[in-house]
């Protein structure tokens, strides 16, 4: 392309469903989106002959009307031989992604659930563009800690309602002062955004901070050092769980999503290992396992920091291999209950009531070293105080503290997602009703709501 003329470029997309058109039109507000919808349009796209102001990624949903999925993604193959060709769809249904991606998809998405996915795509999508201020593309994030004097290795913004703007308030490298951090704590500001490019760097920060808050060795007096811990992972909480009808859930599943990317780089800090590329590696990121996993291991890490019971990184590593033995299981959706596991057939219900068992033996024959502590805690995570549990029906005094806090990582995520046959609890009611069920250690629980729940 000639250097010298700045380039128009177009996002395409084609049989968007409107939910999703919506969402990426508010999500690249700066970019020249071109939808659309027939298939008319699409044979017209086919015969483009100057294809090259269109911007080297193309989305489309997995059907145009007549224009079946797979011919869908050839065409556009062929047209843009070296496009990233991203498919969404808003549900499963008749959704055949391995034939998709055989047919040149680069990769198929279901929103919303995808959506944290989607978002490293978007940011892919402006990267591509360069680097505009013009285009910058902002996250709202939850702050860990940050405090009068620190130093940020990011621009932090806020945005300004009346003004419809974002506007940089520390910039990177820079201290926050003490009258921007009284701005910051005021009602008023509250949220606070990060440039999508500098993500990276504010995930490594708040590990950071997280390592430090977390090191029983560290230079802090300990009753300070816990304080700060339990406000951290309370402030945490309390926004991944907020289900005031203001919230939009996907604020939560946002933060949610980030806490992941946290406590995966705590990991790394403490392991030397990306655990969750090798989790990732053996399940696929879109998989429900893959999300549950990612939850679970970083809700652990979470309560753990919080309660000072085991060590976070035992319990960020055990969450994502809990459930690695039920990749294949086929009932994706299930929720671990009593009345689940009962209404299960002779054989299915020998994988479930193994799969704690074999995600050991699977983790061994691919020869990924866990600890014993982690191996326990996985075996264990449905055994139950109340002897009730499997597959082991242990007993309390035999179950590790560390596999019920997993437990209670395990069932706080199945609680908190959104069922056709329930309401979604928050975490107060997720936690209330755990400790109705008798399935875990009194003490433990005792612990976790003086540590998480603030009222
Ligand atoms: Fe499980
Ligand atoms: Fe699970």
């Amino acid at each position: 392309m000639d250097s010298n003329k700045q380039p128009n470029y177009t996002l395409l997309t084609i049989g968007l469903d409107r939910q999703v058109l919506t969402w990426l039109r508010e999500e690249l507000s700066t970019v020249n989106i071109e939808a659309l919808s027939t298939a008319q349009a699409f044979e017209e796209v086919l015969e483009l002959e100057d294809v090259d102001n269109y911007i080297n990624f193309v989305i489309t949903g997995p059907f145009v009307q007549q224009i079946d999925g797979d011919e869908l993604a050839q065409g556009i193959r062929l047209t843009f031989p070296q496009c990233r060709l991203l498919m969404i769809a808003t549900s499963r249904v008749d959704l055949e992604i391995n034939s998709l991606k055989k047919n040149g998809a680069s990769e198929v998405y279901i929103y919303p659930g995808d959506k944290g996915l989607l978002d490293v795509e978007l940011d892919k999508i402006v990267a591509s563009l360069g680097k505009d201020p013009g285009l910058t593309r902002y996250r709202p994030v939850q702050l860990i800690d940050i405090a009068a004097g620190d130093e940020l290795p990011f621009d932090m913004s806020v945005f300004l309602p009346l003004n419809n703007k974002y506007v940089k308030m520390v910039k990177a490298g820079s201290e926050v002062r003490e009258k921007q951090f009284n701005k910051l704590t005021e009602k008023s500001v509250g949220q606070v955004y990060i440039n999508s490019q500098e993500m990276d760097q504010f995930y490594n920060y708040c590990a950071e901070k997280l390592a430090d808050a977390a090191d029983p060795n560290s230079a802090i007096p300990e009753t300070e050092r816990m304080a700060q811990l339990q406000t951290t992972t309370r402030d945490l909480f309390t926004s991944i769980f907020d289900t005031t009808e203001s919230a939009d859930f996907s604020v939560g599943q946002q933060i949610m999503d980030q806490s992941q990317k946290i406590v995966d780089k705590y990991l790394e800090k403490k392991t030397g290992n990306s655990f969750h590329e090798q989790i990732a590696g053996l399940l696929g990121k879109t998989t429900d396992t893959y999300s549950h996993a990612s939850n679970v291991s970083a809700l652990a890490c979470l309560l753990s920091m919080a309660t000072g019971v085991g060590k976070p990184e035992d319990l960020a590593i055990a969450g994502l291999f809990h459930d690695m033995a039920l990749v294949d299981f086929p009932i994706p959706e299930h929720e671990p209950t009593p009345e689940f596991i009962e209404k299960l057939d002779d054989q299915n219900k020998k994988i479930y009531m193994e799969h704690p068992l074999n995600a050991v033996r699977v983790l061994k024959t691919k020869r990924m070293a866990v600890t014993e502590t982690v191996a326990k805690i996985i075996e264990q995570h449905h055994e139950r105080a109340d002897g009730k549990g499997f597959p082991k029906q242990l007993n309390s005094a035999k179950i590790s503290m560390e596999a019920q806090l997993l437990a209670i990582a395990d069932q706080v995520d199945y609680l908190a997602q959104r069922k056709a046959s329930r309401k979604r609890y928050n975490l107060q009611e997720a936690i209330e009703h755990l400790a109705d069920s008798g399935a875990y250690s009194f003490e433990l629980i005792g612990k976790i709501k003086k540590a998480i729940l603030t009222g």
